[in-house]
């Protein structure tokens, strides 16, 4: 590198004492509101709940069998889970709500996915209600997707 400053810099340094402080100011403050409105396009953060939950789908290996994004995995995405009717292996429905996600994970025999193996491991109490909440408060934040959520 040149000991001698970048000509932009000097270049930048003149044409903000041109502008003056008042000017520069107004540079900021235009700067600031280009960028909010981008940072406001992504995802809605997730609150504190969310969050633990999130890290618990993948600590307690949920996400080695349920994606969340519609697509297909050992098991239904959990995209749209909720409100939702889900198919059972027996023919029968049911809507995808808190009981039904509390026994599925509880006791997953219990009502088996259409179109799906009885695969999924018994987690039993061996997952806290305080965690189960956060994980259903995770889920319901995924985006409902209508395609690649049934099994064929
Ligand atoms: C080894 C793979 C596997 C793991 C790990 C697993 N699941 Fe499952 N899960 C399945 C399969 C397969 C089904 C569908 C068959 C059934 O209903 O039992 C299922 C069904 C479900 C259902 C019902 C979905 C529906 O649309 O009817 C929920 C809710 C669920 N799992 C949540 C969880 C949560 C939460 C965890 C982590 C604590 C978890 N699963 C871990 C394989 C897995």
């Amino acid at each position: 590198m040149s000991n001698k400053s970048s000509p932009w810099i000097v270049a930048l340094i003149l044409f903000l004492a041109a502008i003056g402080v008042g000017g520069t100011v107004v540079l900021v403050v235009l700067a600031l509101q280009v960028q909010k409105p981008g940072e406001q396009v992504e995802q809605a953060p997730l609150g504190p709940l969310e969050t633990r939950g999130r890290a618990l789908f993948q600590a307690r290996g949920c996400n080695a069998c349920h994606t969340v994004d519609g697509s297909a995995g050992i098991g239904p995405s959990m995209a749209g889970f909720w409100g939702r009717q889900r198919q059972l292996a027996d023919g029968g429905q049911v809507t995808g709500d808190e009981a039904y996600f509390i026994e599925s994970v509880r006791d997953p025999q219990a009502k088996v996915a259409a179109g799906f193996r009885p695969a999924m491991p018994e987690f039993g109490n061996s997952i806290t209600d305080n965690d189960l909440a956060a994980i259903m408060a995770y889920v319901r934040t995924l985006p409902a997707q209508q395609s690649a959520d049934k099994a064929h």
